[in-house]
């Protein structure tokens, strides 16, 4: 392949500095599987409709298979695999909407799984946590992405959940030190 058609481009992937020389024809979608090996990110329609490709860029729900690997040159990339965090003794804690998918059986296949949990942290994320989550809400949530086996009920349930989960954490955070004593 001549240069010309590849170009290098730098990326900040699920907290880590990336780099690499890419095609320039090639989606994000295609780097994070292709060149990162980052499957958890899923191709179906690879048009913009079904949203299983979905990641965040700097923080946005953003279709992987819409844009560009090399338009990304510079931007910060969160894939399904970075939304889990640290627990500080080794090992990862899941983002309550990964906790609340399991509880909730919100899938069977999983192929539209991750493009959902991107999608759903980062509007529970961006959301006052300490406000009951609305059925209004919830819909926006799942509406952008579709799903052929599970049905959106436990989908929906699994959203109520979480929010309720980040609801009780951010009742915790609150408590002054006295009053998460007798919380105990
Ligand atoms: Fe990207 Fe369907 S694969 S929206
Ligand atoms: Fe199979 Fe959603 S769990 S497509």
């Amino acid at each position: 392949m001549t240069a010309d058609l590849e170009r290098a481009i730098s990326v900040v992937i699920n907290g880590v500095p990336r780099g690499a020389t890419v095609p320039v024809r090639w989606l994000l979608s295609d780097a994070l599987r292709h060149e990162f090996g980052l499957t958890g990110t899923h191709v179906g329609c690879e048009h913009g409709v079904c949203g299983s490709c979905t990641v965040l860029v700097d923080g946005e729900p953003t279709r992987s298979c819409l844009v560009l690997a090399v338009q990304m040159d510079g931007h910060d990339i969160t894939t399904v695999e970075g939304l889990s965090r640290p627990d500080h003794q080794g090992g990862q804690v899941l983002h309550p909407i990964q906790e609340a998918f399991r509880e909730c059986h919100a899938l069977q296949c999983g192929f539209c799984t991750p493009g959902f949990l991107t999608t759903i942290a980062a509007g529970l994320d961006a959301r006052d946590p300490s406000v009951e989550i609305s059925d209004d809400e919830v819909d926006e949530l799942v509406g952008g992405n579709l799903c052929r086996c599970t049905g959106y009920a436990n989908i929906k349930k699994a959203c109520r959940h979480a929010a309720a989960q980040m609801r009780e954490g951010a009742k915790v955070a609150t408590l002054a030190p006295e009053d998460e004593e007798l919380a105990r």
